[in-house]
């Protein structure tokens, strides 16, 4: 499959989570376009994939960072994407993450979704990330 992976990660906890996504996907065989959004760059997005991953920080109580919401809109609505992001509960336990649901209320998506609390580091985090790449493949392969 071909998969477009976009992250946006300000100190890297995102960025590492959005690399062990790409290595699992990889590993499985797929063909994965992955890049870090920033504000003033070329996305590749003239083509289309078959799905599309997104993952975010969580800023200001469980809002989008902005080069996340400038990459959305250029991006539009697709139909196949699943969503993904760290953040931490110390921002409370209501906005933990909360990029991630405001983005899948945006998409209005079903697949999985997929919160790290701050970085990836432990054998739990490690098993998430593989169990939710089979999970957005197997709901993706529903539709194919
Ligand atoms: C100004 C600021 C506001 C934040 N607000 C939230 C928040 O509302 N909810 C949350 O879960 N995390 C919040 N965080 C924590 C970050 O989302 C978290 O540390 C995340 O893992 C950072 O990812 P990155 O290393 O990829 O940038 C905030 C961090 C900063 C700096």
């Amino acid at each position: 499959m071909r998969i477009l992976l976009a992250y946006d990660s300000l100190s890297g906890n995102t960025k590492l989570v959005a690399d062990e996504i790409t290595a699992e996907l990889r590993t499985l065989g797929h063909d994965v376009t992955d890049f870090r959004v920033a504000g003033d760059a070329n996305y590749p997005l003239d083509e289309s994939y078959d799905l599309y991953i997104l993952g975010a920080w969580t800023v200001d109580y469980g809002r989008t960072p902005p080069d996340m919401k400038d990459f959305i809109y250029e991006l539009g609505k697709p139909s196949h994407v699943a969503l993904f992001g760290t953040g931490e509960t110390q921002w409370g336990v209501e906005n933990f993450c909360g990029a991630v649901d405001r983005m899948q209320k945006f998409f209005g998506t079903t697949y999985p979704t997929l919160k790290i609390e701050q970085m990836p580091h432990t054998e739990k985090d490690r098993q998430a990330i593989k169990k939710y790449v089979q999970q957005v493949l197997d709901k993706r392969s529903e539709t194919l």
